[in-house]
């Protein structure tokens, strides 16, 4: 993408800069971080890469094959190409309230599935998420508010997953996680990268997270990117405030 910018207009507030001139180019496989404090922007800037948000200006391209795809573009010649190939998990996800943690990952695949096959990949996903294979069956026929606020987070992880996207953004997926978990999750992020060449971009103010996970990170600050580079070299560009709100050790 370049030149992305997107600003909002309020009365209290005047413009909002929320996404203020970015340029960024993310590779084929790769584990990409954006990190900042809230309200740097980062939600905004994945909107706009998975086509939900229209930017202000600038240019966002998603290879497809052999093609650059315009994600500026509406519809079935535009981004409507690439949406099938994305998936997104967002900072205020939601799962079907009246289906089971089955019904609500088979129906993200909606494909004609046999039943033991469908089941089958559910348990995998729930795997890869970091519940061992006699809980995820146990869970697979309870509603989500039988789960708790960490076991739903990590069911729309999931439901993400089963649908095997080329692309994966994942917005704060670790916010309600605890620290083994996060690992499970770390480990299964780097065995899809490896396994199924997925690309991810991981938009977190959890630097530990992003320092375990990812190949490179961008430090996000007032809708701008201050700096790319190995999440090692972005940890030393932080400032006190940021250490304080993004890191749990120094
Ligand atoms: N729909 C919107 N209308 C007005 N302002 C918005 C809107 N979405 C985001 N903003 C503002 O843009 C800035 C960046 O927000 P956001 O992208 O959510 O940041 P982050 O995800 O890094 O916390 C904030 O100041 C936020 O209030
Ligand atoms: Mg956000």
């Amino acid at each position: 993408m370049d030149g992305v910018k997107k600003h909002y207009y309020s009365i209290e507030r005047g413009v909002v800069k929320a996404v203020d001139g970015i340029d960024l180019e993310i590779g084929e496989s790769e584990i990409f971080g954006i990190v900042g404090l809230s309200g740097a922007g980062k939600t905004t800037l994945s909107r706009i890469l998975y086509g939900l948000t229209e930017p202000s200006n600038g240019n966002i391209e998603v290879k497809l094959g052999e093609n650059w795809i315009d994600m500026t573009q509406k519809g079935p010649f535009g981004r409507g190409r690439v949406i099938p190939y994305l998936g997104i998990l967002h900072q205020e996800y939601s799962l079907y309230p009246h289906r089971n943690v089955l019904g609500n990952l088979t129906e993200a695949i909606s494909l004609e599935l046999p039943a033991e096959f469908a089941k089958m990949k559910a348990i995998y996903v729930l795997k890869a998420v970091g519940f061992d294979e006699e809980y995820a069956n146990s869970l697979l026929t309870k509603y989500p508010d039988e789960l708790s606020g960490g076991e739903r987070h990590r069911v729309a992880l999931a439901q993400v997953l089963i649908k095997e996207p080329n692309i994966i953004i994942l917005d704060e997926p670790t916010g309600t996680m605890d620290p083994i978990t996060r690992v499970q999750v770390t480990d299964s992020i780097q065995r899809a990268r490896d396994e199924l060449n997925q690309t991810f971009v991981i938009i977190s103010h959890d630097m530990d997270f992003v320092l375990d996970v990812c190949d490179r990170a961008a430090l996000m600050r007032g809708g701008k990117i201050l700096k790319i580079g190995d999440p090692v070299e972005i940890v030393e560009d932080l400032t006190p405030k940021e250490k304080e709100k993004m890191l749990t050790e120094e």
